[in-house]
């Protein structure tokens, strides 16, 4: 069965073609960055504009690097959300436009459902385990019973982990996306003395990161004169990282312990970050649990990611309704 996967939901253009649930055959990934890293941040009404501008291109360059076209493929998974309403559109309305025209069976895929089956495209996990979503627009856990049961568990109660990433390379004038450029000047360095508090919301499996941005930003006002010094810039990005390590770690590992469940997978684009790997693998260890990670390509953005999902739906009988509208909102509770 060939699978066409198509994800539009924030900046990046993508489009993958998967093989009976598990081979990529093609996973093509086209990044708006540059478009966006003058502004310092993503601009809706600009991200809908390069999706409409890229789709096509990106759909076809799928097709031919997996040396088969449109007529051959049995299944379109599109995300229907959460996401940029302008940005979601736009896949929607091209998948359901090649399904009408072509007669495709087509499915609707959550794209943080997505980042949680990322991992079986490499490896195949025994369930239940728990799931640590964390990109720039969510921080979720989850328990996952199977391919179509999950239980939700916390989130962020503000800022997405990644997020504070961008905000605080944004404060340090790294550029954007913050998120792998604080991890590549921060690589193999020591915890600094420097610490920044966080928010440990008790009796929760809650997150909160606004604090801390908040806390660099009034850290970088006091200390203005120090800032022109680069050592000094890394130095405040490595405390930050650390504190947004240890607390996605440490809530994670104690949701596991609690509901005594033994593996643990951590996805989406901050899952990428080398000290979020580091310290998840020795803590687990540690504790007698196994974590496991898609490879970083995996974790980011990506449309492999939304076949595999929709690959799983349509096994269990789903099929996406052609008057069902994206939506920016969707939670993954509801699907
Ligand atoms: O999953 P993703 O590609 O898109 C969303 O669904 O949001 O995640 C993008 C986020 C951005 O905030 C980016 O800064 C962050 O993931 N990110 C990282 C790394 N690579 C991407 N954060 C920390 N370390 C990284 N290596
Ligand atoms: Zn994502």
């Amino acid at each position: 069965m060939l699978i066409l996967g198509i994800e539009t939901s924030c900046d990046e253009t993508a489009a993958a073609v998967l093989e009976d649930g598990k081979k990529i055959l093609s996973n093509i990934v086209t990044s708006q960055i540059p478009y966006h890293a003058v502004f310092g941040g993503i601009v809706p009404e600009i991200a809908s504009r390069k999706h409409v501008e890229f789709i096509a291109f990106v759909v076809d360059t799928a097709l031919k690097k997996a040396n088969i076209s449109l007529k051959d493929i049995d299944l379109i998974a599109v995300t229907v959300g959460p996401g940029l309403i302008g940005s979601l559109i736009v896949g929607m309305t091209f998948a359901k436009a090649i399904s009408v025209s072509l007669n495709i069976k087509i499915v609707g895929v959550n794209h943080i459902e997505g980042h949680i089956k990322a991992i079986f495209l490499e490896k195949d996990i025994d369930f239940p385990f728990v799931a640590l979503v964390v990109s720039g627009g969510h921080t979720e856990l989850y328990i996952v019973y199977d391919h179509t049961n999950l239980k939700f568990f916390g989130k962020t109660r503000d800022d997405a982990a990644g997020e504070a990433f961008d905000k605080v390379a944004r404060i340090l004038d790294f550029g954007y996306p913050g998120g792998p450029i604080i991890d590549k000047l921060t690589q193999n360095l020591p915890k600094p003395k420097l610490s920044f508090p966080i928010a440990h919301i008790p009796n929760s499996y809650d997150f909160s990161f606004s604090g801390i941005k908040t806390a660099v930003l009034r850290y970088v006002k006091k200390h203005k004169k120090e800032i022109y010094n680069l050592n000094k810039k890394i130095e405040i990005a490595n405390a930050f990282q650390w504190a947004v390590v240890e607390v996605l770690v440490e809530k994670t590992l104690s949701l596991a312990k609690n509901e005594n469940i033994r593996n643990i997978v951590v996805t989406g684009g901050v899952a990428a970050n080398s000290l979020l790997r580091r310290v998840f693998l020795e803590k687990a260890k540690e504790s007698g649990k196994n974590v496991y990670f898609p490879k970083k390509e995996l974790c980011t953005d990506n449309a492999a990611m939304i076949a595999i999902a929709g690959y799983y739906r349509f096994l269990n009988g789903e099929k996406l309704d052609l008057e069902e509208d994206a939506n920016p909102n969707l939670t993954l509770k509801e699907t």
